[in-house]
């Protein structure tokens, strides 16, 4: 797998209207892109750090998974932290291989163009990670 840095930070929030303020203050810098992922049923909002995004998550239905995750965690909270990988495909096999439960078997499509998969939280010590790779690189 060997991901070469830690592509994005994936935080939920209710409302990217109310927290895109505070992120542009504490960072200093502007939101560059907000974007509708309608697969995944969330808008997002995305700041970048040297080659590390933080990538503000709303949903935009009842049956998002970041409306449920924001039923749990009503005030928000860090919700996926995502590894940058070179070839998404082999990067899901090697990690089916190595023992953890994919939630992606093959990958999808995310923001900013990305080829994207999950492993599910129950074999990552409870933290939902995402591989993603560039198919433009
Ligand atoms: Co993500």
């Amino acid at each position: 797998m060997q991901p070469s840095h830690i592509e994005h930070l994936g935080i939920a929030v209710a409302s990217l209207e109310e927290t895109i303020p505070f992120y542009e203050k504490l960072l200093g810098q502007k939101c560059y892109s907000i974007e509708e992922v309608a697969e995944q049923k969330v808008r997002t909002a995305f700041f970048k750090l040297g080659d590390t995004k933080i990538e503000l998550l709303e949903p935009t239905a009842e049956d998002s998974p970041i409306a449920k995750y924001l039923e749990k965690n009503p005030r928000g909270g860090v919700h996926h932290v995502a590894f940058c990988v070179e070839n998404i495909q082999a990067s899901l096999d090697a990690a089916a291989t190595a023992g953890f439960q994919l939630i992606d078997k093959t990958p999808r499509k995310g923001a900013e163009g990305l080829n994207i998969g999950f492993l599910h939280p129950k074999s990552t010590h409870g933290v939902l990670m995402e591989l993603c790779a560039n198919p433009n690189k």
